[in-house]
């Protein structure tokens, strides 16, 4: 979590002014940050989770992702609450738990750490997910 808050400084977020810190623990015992980046074409922001996954494949491609953590933080309110990846993420980190064969953990919070949830996998967030199984 402390290395998820460190990735906030690295957001780019100019236009929500909602910055998302990621960091990823894998088996080589290292941490692989991520951050939000955003565009002025909007559709082509890219979430935290994706640039940390994306990072974290090319930088260790084969060691597999312990945990996940994600901390969001906003420019204009006070989160009390965590917030959680959005759909499109969980789907992507759902990919990349099924390919290792090994479960993610996901730990969720607010820049304060005063929120925090944690989950023994992607699944809990993405029960009945669309995966390879189906282009058989
Ligand atoms: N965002 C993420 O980085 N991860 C998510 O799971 C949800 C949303 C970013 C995208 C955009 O830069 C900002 O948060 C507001 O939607």
């Amino acid at each position: 979590m402390k290395q998820a808050i460190k990735a906030l400084a690295w957001s780019y977020s100019p236009y929500s002014k909602f910055k998302v810190g990621v960091a990823i623990l894998k088996s080589d015992g290292k941490i692989y940050q991520g951050a939000n980046l955003e565009n002025a074409a909007y559709p082509l922001c890219l979430c935290a989770e994706r640039t940390a996954i994306a990072h974290a494949h090319m930088a260790a491609p084969l060691h597999h992702i312990l945990a996940l953590a994600v901390v969001c933080k906003s420019e204009t309110t006070t989160l009390n609450e965590p917030g959680f990846p959005c759909g499109a993420c969980r789907q992507v980190i759902s990919e990349f738990e099924d390919l290792q064969g090994t479960p993610i953990r996901l730990i969720v919070g607010n820049a304060e750490l005063t929120s925090m949830l944690g989950f023994n996998s992607i699944k809990d967030l993405l029960p009945h997910s669309f995966d390879a199984s189906f282009l058989k």
